[in-house]
């Protein structure tokens, strides 16, 4: 009898170790891209797709993005603007998967099976839908309350090892545990790994520019409060030099940044930026006044930015190409998806399933 409680705290755990290393991670892509995106996620993924041991499986969840009303002229826009930063900022479209959810149909046929597993008291307990339905909840669609279900297929599509996401995605990453240790339960199979999260660490949390309690975020109404990556050098150095800041000059240790949170946000970006640690910054910069440190902060961030915002221009020029490189990607996640999903409905039950693409591919580990 499958139990309708919660697997986490008893989980039964395949041995992740025999399962290919593979990293997944996924964006929406709404609105502009900003620094935040930029050093909390893509900087990142570009790492690991350098550091080597993992396959990189990156995907611009375009059928999450819809959960909220989407123009579909700028669905298309964002999607390829994620595409060309993604490319601008080092991932290799040769050595990383980079793809678009809605062109690899085994997302959404595998989020189906896992919408009969999840059980409401899970979603309900979701705290990003509470957050994004606020009041509202009977006007949000259906496909708001199932996101984490799709997030789940996403990643399980896949057996993904390691999911590198923000702090505010590790609800939905525990989720996605509770659902492959409860199908592996029900159907008594040891089939879909327990992913492990990979969560940045504070450092990569980029603040508002006007408010260091405040993440950056496309949505703030006002566009001083981020760079986007498409700001131009004098855009990014005008923004930084109204940063808000306290009036005291940057401390002579990491500590003295603790109740300063404008102050440790610049730090951090300049750490991020530089790739060094806050001690190393405090060690160059400490005890400099901010009209020093804001023109440093400023020409590290155009140094480091313009490269990826020229790229970007150039790439998003050619949308054709763009959409070519994303179906190429595609196509390589259909190979690794096709047969997992295969081998899922096979454990479900369905009719047919040895005759489905990837029937030809039984190495679905
Ligand atoms: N929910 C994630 C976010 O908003 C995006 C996402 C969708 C994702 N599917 C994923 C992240 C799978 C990691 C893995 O940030």
């Amino acid at each position: 009898m499958p139990d309708t409680t919660s697997l986490q705290d008893d989980p039964i755990q395949p041995d992740l170790s025999r399962f290919t290393r593979r990293v997944f991670s996924g964006i929406q892509p709404t609105g502009h891209l900003h620094l935040g995106n930029y050093l909390g996620a893509m900087k990142r993924f570009v790492d690991m797709q350098n550091a080597g041991g993992f396959e990189t499986v990156y995907c611009m969840v375009d059928l999450h993005a819809i959960t909220v009303w989407q123009q579909p002229e700028e669905l298309r826009r964002a999607t390829r603007e994620l595409a060309a930063g993604f490319i601008a900022s080092g991932i290799d479209p040769a050595r990383s998967i980079l793809f678009n959810q809605s062109q690899v149909p085994e997302h959404a046929q595998l989020a189906w099976i896992f919408n009969c597993v999840a059980r409401m008291g899970w979603m309900k307990r979701m705290t990003q839908f509470k957050d994004k339905a606020g009041k509202h909840a009977e006007q949000a669609s259906l496909g708001l309350f199932a996101y984490p279900a799709l997030m789940a297929a996403d990643i399980l599509a896949y057996h993904a090892t390691h999911v590198p996401v923000g702090e505010d995605q590790k609800q939905h990453l525990e989720l996605t545990r509770d659902i492959a240790a409860k199908f592996n339960h029900d159907y008594g199979v040891d089939f879909f790994p327990l992913t492990e999260p990979v969560i940045e660490g504070a450092a990569t949390r980029v603040m508002s520019l006007r408010d260091g309690a405040k993440k950056m975020s496309k949505s703030d109404p006002s566009d001083m409060t981020r760079i986007n990556l498409t700001d131009d050098a004098d855009a990014i150095a005008q923004k930084i030099r109204k940063a808000r800041t306290d009036p005291e000059p940057l401390p002579g240790t990491p500590e003295g940044l603790e109740e300063r949170a404008e102050a440790r946000n610049l730090v951090n970006i300049y750490a991020a930026l530089a790739d060094v640690s806050v001690a190393d910054v405090i060690a160059e910069h400490g005890g400099k006044p901010f009209s020093e440190f804001k023109p440093a902060l400023a020409d590290l961030a155009v140094a480091h930015l313009s490269p990826i915002s020229g790229e970007m221009s150039r790439l998003m020029q050619d949308p054709a190409e763009i959409d070519r490189l994303l179906a190429g990607g595609a196509a390589r996640a259909r190979e690794l998806a096709a047969p997992i999903l295969r081998r899922t409905y096979e454990i479900v039950g369905m009719v047919g399933a040895d005759r489905m693409v990837g029937a030809d591919k039984p190495e679905w580990v």
